[in-house]
């Protein structure tokens, strides 16, 4: 059959993607009550399943095949997917950096994929870009920047870094001819989302200072500029300088304001990672704890942590918007249309040239419950994670630093046997217990366990929860 011959056969079956309106409505009706059960279920779902069905066992159902068994597809999602492992929209999820999923950014997500906007150039969606520039705008007021800056929406904080990073580097014009005197400055408690950019843009090959840190974490502002100062006599060439506005492992923030003045001072670049602690400039404790911030030349902030958002939304901001522009932007032949009076582009801004509409999903959660909810469930976080700090001590645990936001480091010592095991064990048997979920870390060989509240579901209750659960877990022991 010639080609001709062919198109009329295709033709003649007539098929189609395009779901009828039962079909949608159907769709529609199933995820609905999907849903339902759900959030009905969830309070209580085990927040931690460590059990899970073998990942190694044949998976008839994941066979690629043509199936009208839409409520087998959910059934399966609900028995293989939902039920295994750790349950992030949980309330009781107080490990590493909790998530969120607010209800409006799925229909968010739902809606910019039925119309699909190509969001990432604004010459094909002048509105979706529109919006997004928006909402940077909005993010940008939150932690102070004024007139000039831009950013962009991006998967999460991990890229929201590297192009922060890739920017820092095209800016100072690091290149081959100065990448081994060229010297970078963080401290033990920078994020390896970092470490990751700064192999990815090649600075792997820089000098890497960790500098030292106070007993709350923070990094000591006299040693960065000695280590500075020592760096420039040596001939070297000093810069950037990565701090924390949050650290993931302890919560730690870093003199942001003293270490801008610094960086200025010598001609650095100041990048502030606040994915988990960003949002908290939305309440007054938060602005007096990230005093200063403002004074960064990037910052990178997490949606998807700190406004509640699904997995998927990261900010990066840049104070000096040409400079995001110039390390990212490049022209293409088939592109030319797109260049003109338009707003612009994420794509100008970011490795991503087509990239999902993640406007919607921030906007409509924002739109509907207003920035002031916001506010008080973030302050509300505050004030759980000082509750805890105070009744964990109050049970004769061990704390690390008072909370600089919502993050506490906490272990039992025993008057005998040995404490790392002892805190060991502690956490298994929470895990086991599946109401809640902590998760720990190791500093200087001592094994900690943590705590981070930032889940919008995570109420007083939750954390009576946990208390209840080590006060038992002590009693049920035995300890002297
Ligand atoms: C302080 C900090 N920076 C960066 C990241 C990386 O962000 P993401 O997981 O969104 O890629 C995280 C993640 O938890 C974080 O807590």
């Amino acid at each position: 059959m010639d080609e001709q011959g062919i198109l009329k056969k295709l033709d003649e079956l007539n098929f189609t993607f395009e779901p009828s309106e039962q079909e949608r409505k159907h769709y529609l009706s199933q995820i609905e009550s999907y849903t339902s059960k759900f959030y009905d279920a969830l309070p209580n779902l085990p927040t931690y399943s460590p059990t899970g069905y073998s990942t190694e066992s044949e998976d008839d159902f994941l066979k690629v095949e043509n199936t009208d068994d839409f409520n087998g597809i959910l059934t399966y999602i609900n028995e293989r997917i939902d039920a295994h492992g750790l349950q992030p929209a949980s309330g009781g999820h107080l490990g590493y950096i909790p998530g969120g999923g607010l209800y409006e950014a799925a229909l968010g997500d739902y809606l910019a994929s039925v119309s699909n906007q190509y969001s990432g150039v604004s010459y094909a969606s002048p509105g979706a870009v529109r919006l997004e520039n928006s909402l940077i705008q909005w993010v940008g007021k939150i932690v102070g920047y004024t007139l000039g800056f831009a950013g962009n929406l991006t998967s999460g904080g991990s890229i929201a870094n590297l192009i922060a990073i890739n920017t820092a580097k095209h800016s100072k014009q690091i290149n081959s001819q100065n990448v081994r005197k060229s010297v970078i400055y963080t401290t033990q408690q920078t994020h390896h989302s970092l470490l990751k950019a700064i192999k990815l843009t090649g600075l792997d090959e820089c000098v890497v200072r960790v500098i030292a840190m106070d007993e709350t974490f923070s990094m000591l502002t006299n040693a960065f500029e000695k280590t500075v100062v020592e760096d420039l006599q040596n001939g070297l060439n000093p810069f950037l300088v990565i701090s924390n506005a949050g650290s993931t492992d302890v919560g730690a923030v870093d003199p942001l304001e003293d270490i801008s003045n610094i960086a200025q001072k010598h001609g650095l670049w100041h990048h502030v990672d606040a994915a988990y602690g960003g949002f908290f400039m939305l309440t007054e404790a938060g602005r007096k704890t990230l005093k200063g911030i403002e004074k960064a030349d990037s910052i990178i902030l997490d949606p998807h942590k700190g406004l509640f958002l699904s997995y998927g939304s990261g900010v990066v901001l840049v104070k000096d918007g040409l400079k995001l522009k110039n390390a990212f932007s490049q022209e293409a032949n088939y592109m030319q249309d797109t260049v003109g009076e338009y707003d612009w582009s994420p794509a100008d801004l970011s490795p991503e040239l087509s990239r999902p509409f993640r406007g919607l999903r921030m906007w409509i959660p924002l739109k509907i419950h207003g920035v002031a909810k916001f506010s008080q469930c973030l302050d509300e976080k505050l004030l759980l994670a000082n509750y805890f700090y105070v009744k964990i001590k109050a049970l004769g645990f061990e704390t690390g630093p008072q909370p600089a936001l919502s993050v506490v480091l906490f272990r039992y010592v025993p008057s005998d046997g040995e404490a790392n095991d002892f805190n060991k064990a502690a956490v298994a048997n929470i895990h086991h217990s599946c109401k809640v979920f902590i998760s720990t870390t190791s500093i200087d060989n001592v094994f900690w366990l943590r705590v981070a509240i930032l889940s919008f579901r995570t109420k007083r209750k939750e954390v009576d929860v946990l208390l209840g659960h080590l006060k038992d877990y002590l009693a049920g022991v035995k300890v002297k």
